[in-house]
């Protein structure tokens, strides 16, 4: 009997010991899959109250910085203006110059223009029958952002360095500016409670708010065009940065950042590791973290293909969407009363 009790003693033992070490394990491996609200943490952001007015330094940046894009000779080719003393949101989408069929989609839905917002498309130069229809494009829309340079993937730095540009002689006005790509969807509704009502109506500093990405580690495979060479970038991870599918940044910090890569002759070309990462560390500049306002697989999921609007408020789509999941998501946006607060609070 005792012994029988002894051993059972011992197999509880095991089992306990066994699920503990089950605990301890899935603690290390799902530490990032869920809740990541480092937003609620202490945020490197500040919000203003009425008397900030920021302003653009121009006068810290060379006579010639105007017509150079890092050191190559560079102007808009296509340029649209209009931002004004009533932009409060400057919206810029990186899009391949092919790409007019994502372009409309988004012009249909959530990238609807107000005296507030105002929206472009980023991108560089095209074949001349592609070059074409986008100056036709353009006419139409007036919203097109072309550089100099070709559009190519190893020219993605450029563009991002010529969006910060754009805002930083072009759109001054504006108190926040937004980064996407042309597959992504921003509830912008929200967007505009979230700006307001969670940041500040008169301005933030120190914001780049991403969901920000730590310690990723250099592909090295030779069989994927994103591969990097030693001679590239040696080390073996990133330092943290945003991935540039969705970037909301403070105008100083655009203006560091910008500042910052003219100055840089040695370009990265994953455009959001040199932007964000090397040259956001090298000025000291902090991420904020919006893992947590993106919606999760399962209600992006639930909306497009049940049409069951989800009960957390979420501010982007996932990243890489296909035209009809945009759509579904805005049907569902729109048809929906918006929170004052994205934060639930
Ligand atoms: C902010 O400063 C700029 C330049 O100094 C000025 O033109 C603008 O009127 C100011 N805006 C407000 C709201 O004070
Ligand atoms: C813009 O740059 C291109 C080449 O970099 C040059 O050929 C062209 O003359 C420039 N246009 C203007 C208006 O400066
Ligand atoms: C865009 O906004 C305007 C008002 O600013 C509205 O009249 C129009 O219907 C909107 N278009 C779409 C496609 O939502
Ligand atoms: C990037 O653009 C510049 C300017 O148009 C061009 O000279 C260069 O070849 C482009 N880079 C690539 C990899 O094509
Ligand atoms: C211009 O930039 C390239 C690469 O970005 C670099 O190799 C070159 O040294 C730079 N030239 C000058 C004069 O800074
Ligand atoms: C970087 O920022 C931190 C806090 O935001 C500050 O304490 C530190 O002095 C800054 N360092 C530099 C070199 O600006």
């Amino acid at each position: 009997m005792k012994e029988k009790r002894k051993l059972l003693y011992h197999l509880v033992l095991l089992l306990a010991t066994f699920i503990l070490g089950l605990i301890l394990w899935l603690s290390l491996i799902l530490p990032y899959s869920e809740v990541n609200d480092n937003f609620t943490e202490i945020p490197g952001y500040v919000t203003h109250s009425e008397l900030y007015n920021f302003t653009y330094p121009l006068n810290l940046l060379p006579g010639n910085d105007y017509g150079l894009l890092v050191n190559n000779s560079f102007n808009f080719s296509i340029l649209n203006l209009g931002c004004s003393e009533q932009t409060f949101l400057l919206v810029l989408i990186h899009s391949a110059p092919g790409n007019f069929q994502k372009r409309n989609v988004i012009r249909s839905t959530w990238g609807n223009r107000t005296k507030k917002i105002k929206i472009f498309y980023v991108m560089g130069k095209a074949l001349l029958d592609i070059q074409n229809k986008i100056l036709h494009e353009n006419q139409i829309n007036k919203d097109i952002i072309q550089g100099n340079f070709k559009d190519v993937y190893r020219n993605l730095t450029l563009k991002h360095i010529m969006s910060l540009k754009y805002a930083t002689y072009h759109c001054p006005q504006a108190k926040y500016i937004l980064k996407t790509d042309d597959d992504v969807f921003v509830n912008m509704p929200l967007m505009q409670n979230f700006v307001n009502f969670d940041l500040s109506p008169f301005g933030t500093s120190n914001l780049l708010f991403c969901s920000v990405r730590k310690s990723v580690s250099v592909l090295r495979t030779y069989r994927s065009k994103w591969r990097v060479g030693f001679e590239e970038y040696p080390c073996r991870t990133y330092p943290t940065y945003c991935p540039g599918w969705v970037i909301l940044y403070s105008p100083d910090v655009v203006f560091k950042l910008y500042k910052s890569a003219q100055n840089t002759a040695n370009l990265f070309w994953i455009d959001d590791v040199h932007v964000t990462g090397i040259l956001a560390a090298k000025n000291n500049i902090s991420h904020t973290d919006s893992t947590n306002l993106i919606i999760s697989k399962r209600d992006q999921h639930s909306l497009v293909e049940k049409k069951v609007f989800p009960a957390k408020p979420f501010l982007f789509g996932r990243p890489d969407l296909e035209a009809d999941e945009i759509k579904s998501l805005w049907s569902g946006v729109s048809a929906h009363k918006v929170p004052k607060s994205a934060l639930g609070v």
